[in-house]
């Protein structure tokens, strides 16, 4: 399981020596982006694997080829809420591990100059606040674009919400403490800084840009 940051409490990191051996390959910039992106995909599963020990199960009868037993399945319907566009990266991994989830997607992007998120485009399941949901992105950088993807399904009741993120920044693990100060975010960094552009130090460079070839 992750382990709780000692100064961010909100904070969890996923230390998995495999985990850790597949961001460092990412961060090379020398990665091409079909490597990238699969990388990727592989952290969101193994993640997702360990942070879907907490979502609740109900006992559920089944009549096997053999005799009727009781089983156990996931009591709620499960959201992931891929922040367009490079959440879209990590989307395919937890599907892997959870086809049956829904996806909800937010798009948004990042005002080159001011940093502060644009959105332009929002389609959600009607009943998401019925289950747990997982707001994915691999950035965290200012936490502009987090905290307004988190109010958006605050506004839509979703009282169960966590972020799945690859890389964060300190300011905007303080930003999400600051604006959304119940929501858990999962990560396999807490990086050192923000530089003067507002892209994480040492960071891995634009996480979408890498995923799609679009350097
Ligand atoms: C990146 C990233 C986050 C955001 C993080 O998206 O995927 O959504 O920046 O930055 P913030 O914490 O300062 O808001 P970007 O705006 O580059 O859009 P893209 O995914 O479409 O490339
Ligand atoms: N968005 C990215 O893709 N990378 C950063 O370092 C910051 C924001």
């Amino acid at each position: 399981m992750p382990t709780q940051s000692t100064t961010h409490p909100n904070v969890w990191i996923f230390e998995h020596p495999v985990i850790q051996d597949k961001l460092t390959r990412i961060r090379d910039c020398e990665t091409d982006h079909a490597t990238f992106r699969s990388l990727l995909n592989e952290i969101a599963g193994l993640m997702f694997f360990q942070l879907s020990r907490q979502f609740k199960s109900v006992h559920s009868e089944v009549d096997t080829p053999i005799e009727t037993t009781v089983g156990s399945r996931l009591a709620d319907p499960i959201t992931l809420v891929p922040i367009l566009r490079a959440g879209v990266g990590m989307t395919d991994g937890i599907l892997g591990m959870i086809p049956e989830a829904r996806v909800g997607h937010i798009g948004l992007y990042r005002d080159e100059e001011t940093k502060k998120p644009i959105p332009y485009y929002c389609k959600l399941p009607s009943d998401i606040a019925n289950g747990p949901v997982l707001l994915i992105d691999p950035m965290l950088a200012t936490g502009g674009s987090a905290s307004y993807a988190a109010k958006v399904l605050q506004d839509h009741g979703c009282e169960d919400v966590q972020m799945v993120c690859l890389v964060a920044s300190p300011e905007g693990v303080r930003r999400m403490e600051k604006d959304h100060p119940k929501l858990k975010i999962s990560t396999a960094s807490i990086d050192r800084c923000l530089n003067e552009n507002g892209y994480i130090v040492p960071g891995l460079g634009d996480a979408g840009d890498r995923i799609f070839g679009t350097v």
